[in-house]
């Protein structure tokens, strides 16, 4: 038996699934059947090409449709704009294919909502990739926490920072279309909610005194194709932004207080999700710019020598041994990383392998909306001055077995 695999577009994250999906038979044993590397759609034939060429794809598809049809391709990653993900995914499950979606599920809840009926009605495996879920560092700062180790979780505080739109004559995307809400706060807020509540065990409650801003409110059209975050040939002509270049709310993670700050022109951190937890015992902090470690303080250290120290990433930590061709301690993980674990973690669950401590399967869809009530939350709190605003009830997978 082999395991068909194609990737939806050939964009930035594109790149980083058709990566995973090239490496996944070399991570963590052998007992993953073969994985073909059939096709990489993108509408743009020239970008399919480049990335069919550069991953080892068979061929690319400029059309989404010749994927769903070809019955060699069984399992499918969508990594397109977020308004284009409903479509492609409904078409896949419909052709029985198993789905691997990005984040955020939908640009819209009605279409998210649509997305998990249609999961709920396939018999294949639909997931969404919560990336951060499988950095090392935060999976291991999220058993410590779950374990005890640190007593009740006071509070939390996290902030995903980037700089990707600094720069005002950066082109106008996808990226900068949809109301206050979809700029920042979902494209890199959703990481942070989700990481928030995998490291407090709990699920958000409720959002206030949610605030947005948009600095550059113009953008030059590209005279070009555009990808992911880079710069490109611009024409004379400006186009508006619609959404937000900054977010900030306070959180409840049902009785756990927080707060998150989410930017893309926060000048100097090319890409940054970062949180410190705050606990009865003690504390822990992590920074996206330091990937390959993490810093641990605890209260019954002797007086005069507390303080956070730094605790590199190794083989004790989640994912490493056997997750890196060198699994040595301090040998570095990255972003790239993230993916190859959560592709082999959906493989693994296409080919019927059980769910191990080591590599849990993907979330789910529910969990995907999830995420995204918690951004319509902000929105609506935003929308009314600032207004507590509920998140509807969730129990996220990625929670499941945490008692804390
Ligand atoms: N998990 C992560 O860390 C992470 C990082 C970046 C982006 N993302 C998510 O990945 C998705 C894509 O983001 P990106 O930055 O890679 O986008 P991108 O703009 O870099 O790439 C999108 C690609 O899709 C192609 N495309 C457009 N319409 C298409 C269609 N109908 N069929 C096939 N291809 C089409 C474009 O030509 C382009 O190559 C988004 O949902 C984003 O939120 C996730």
């Amino acid at each position: 038996m082999s395991i068909g695999v194609a990737v939806i577009g050939a964009g930035m994250a594109g790149r980083g699934h058709a990566a995973a999906y090239r490496a996944a038979t070399s991570l963590y044993g052998s007992d993953l059947p073969d994985v073909k590397l059939v096709s990489i759609g993108d509408v743009n034939a020239q970008f399919g090409e480049a990335a069919a060429k550069r991953f080892g794809f068979e061929r690319h598809d400029a059309d989404w449709r010749s994927i769903a049809d070809d019955p060699n391709i069984h399992a499918v990653s969508v990594v397109v704009a977020n308004s284009l993900h409903r479509e492609i995914v409904e078409g896949l499950l419909a052709a029985g294919k198993h789905v691997l979606c990005e984040k955020p599920l939908s640009d819209t809840l009605d279409d998210a909502r649509a997305m998990v009926a249609a999961a709920n009605n396939a018999s294949t495996v639909a997931r969404i990739g919560l990336t951060f879920l499988r950095n090392p560092a935060i999976a291991a700062i999220q058993q410590i926490v779950a374990s005890g180790q640190l007593g009740k979780v006071l509070h939390f505080s996290g902030n995903y920072w980037a700089d990707y739109s600094s720069d005002p004559m950066s082109p106008i995307s996808w990226r900068y279309k949809g109301g206050m809400g979809t700029g920042a706060l979902a494209d890199v807020g959703s990481h942070i909610s989700y990481v928030a509540e995998f490291i407090t065990g709990r699920p958000f409650t409720s959002v206030a005194g949610a605030r947005f801003s948009t600095s550059i409110t113009e953008r030059p059209v590209p005279s070009g194709a555009v990808q992911g975050h880079s710069g490109a040939a611009v024409s004379d002509q400006m186009d508006a932004v619609e959404n937000d270049d900054y977010a900030g709310f306070m959180a409840d993670f049902d009785g756990i207080a927080g707060a998150i700050q989410v930017s893309r022109v926060a000048a100097g951190h090319p890409t940054s999700l970062e949180f410190e937890v705050y606990c009865e015992k003690g504390a822990a902090r992590f920074s996206q710019s330091r990937n390959g470690e993490f810093e641990l303080m605890l209260n019954e250290d002797k007086n005069g020598q507390r303080g956070f120290r730094t605790i590199q990433i190794g083989p004790a930590h989640p994912y490493i041994a056997g997750g890196l061709p060198v699994d040595a301690p301090g040998v570095n993980v990255g972003q790239n990383d993230q993916f190859f674990f959560q592709n082999r973690a959906f493989l693994q669950e296409v080919a019927g392998l059980p769910e191990t401590a080591a590599l849990p399967y993907c979330a789910n869809f529910e969990d995907g909306l999830h995420n995204m009530e918690i951004i319509e939350a902000v929105i609506q709190s935003g929308n009314s001055n600032g207004a507590s605003t509920v998140v509807p009830a969730a129990a996220p997978t990625y929670l499941k077995g945490v008692k804390l």
